[in-house]
């Protein structure tokens, strides 16, 4: 099954995951938009020369225009991180962009779906899904699909556990008030603490608490030893594609519209969901302990305030 894919933003993001998307074999067309089109042309030229070793694939720089029929449009366009910078930091101008691009590209695309990757992501999804008029099954963002793959690639290099058969989520906001639900985590089907006292190799709180800090800080760790953060992104951006080119009905802890579930309402977080072909199908109810549910509330409490801050609330 073969779709068109709209990438906004051929900046470090876009650029690598329309790369991965065309040596991947799963779409039939990328268009990559961006305001400096000069850009846009000399990575769509570059990537499409790379397509000579893998399955043929259309890759072109465009107009809005050029994007019509989009089955899914990934916006990864805007301001970023600077070192130093938090998230949050960058939402005023970036809301503005969401503002300016989101009606074309609906009116470009009205049956495909809205991937936020745009930072600070929850919120701006809240944005888009305002801006667009679409159905919340078709808005969505990254939400913490990387900062899971983040944590499932501790959790592996700790066990020595292939990272497939580590299932472990980071949820609430992409950013300074995520957290991990350690309660729910297994390895191979076995609840965490059950392996970790089968093996003999259980992490004390202090451990624990270092793993979480280094995948929420590993974006400022990356930013500043190399001025972005763009592979594990772009695979993870590429993931919730697949899931949806591919129907798959994939959980992925994407950011989605929530809806009176865990008692939040209005506002988008990474938690985990069933992804199609439809786009978002269901938020799926993870069984939180008493300390994880007030986390859970905290990182609302965050997004909202951000919320409110761009002038999204109650919109
Ligand atoms: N969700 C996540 O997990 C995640 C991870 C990494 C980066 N990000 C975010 O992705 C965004 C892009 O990051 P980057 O490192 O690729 O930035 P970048 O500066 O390398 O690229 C941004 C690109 O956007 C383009 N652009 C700006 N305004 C535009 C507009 N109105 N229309 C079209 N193009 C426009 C710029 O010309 C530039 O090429 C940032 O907000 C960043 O914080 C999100």
């Amino acid at each position: 099954m073969t779709s068109k894919i709209t990438v906004v933003g051929a900046g470090h993001v876009g650029s690598t995951l329309a790369y991965s998307l065309a040596v991947s074999g799963l779409v039939r067309e990328i268009v990559l938009v961006d305001a400096d089109r000069g850009r846009a042309e000399g990575e769509a030229m570059d990537i499409a020369h790379a397509v000579s070793f893998s399955s043929p694939v259309n890759v072109r720089a465009g107009d809005v225009a050029d994007t019509a029929g989009s089955l899914v449009t990934v916006i990864a366009a805007g301001a970023a991180q600077r070192p130093g910078q938090t998230r949050d930091e960058l939402l005023a101008s970036n809301v503005e962009m969401t503002r300016a691009l989101v009606p074309q590209l609906v009116q470009a695309s009205p049956d495909g779906q809205l991937l936020m990757a745009t930072n600070p992501v929850d919120t701006l999804t809240v944005a888009a899904l305002q801006m667009s008029g679409l159905p919340s099954s078709r808005v969505y963002g990254s939400g913490t699909v990387l900062d899971t793959a983040r944590l499932r690639n501790e959790l592996s290099a700790h066990y020595g556990i292939d990272a497939r058969s580590v299932h472990a989520y980071v949820l609430g906001e992409h950013g300074d008030r995520e957290f991990v639900a350690w309660s729910t985590a297994t390895i191979g089907n076995i609840p965490l603490d059950t392996y970790c006292s089968l093996t003999g190799t259980c992490w004390g709180q202090a451990e624990r608490d270092d793993i979480e800090r280094r995948v929420r800080n590993a974006a400022y760790e990356i930013i500043q030893r190399k001025g972005a953060t763009n592979y594990a992104i772009a695979a993870s951006l590429k993931r919730i594609i697949e899931a949806v080119v591919r129907d798959q009905n994939s959980v992925l802890t994407v950011s989605t519209l929530l809806e009176g579930q865990y008692g939040l309402t209005g506002i988008c977080m990474g938690l985990p969901a069933v992804v199609n072909r439809g786009g978002v199908r269901r938020l799926l109810p993870v069984p939180l302990s008493p300390d994880e549910t007030v986390r859970l509330q905290h990182s609302a409490t965050a997004v909202q305030a951000t919320v409110a801050a761009a002038g999204l609330a109650n919109a």
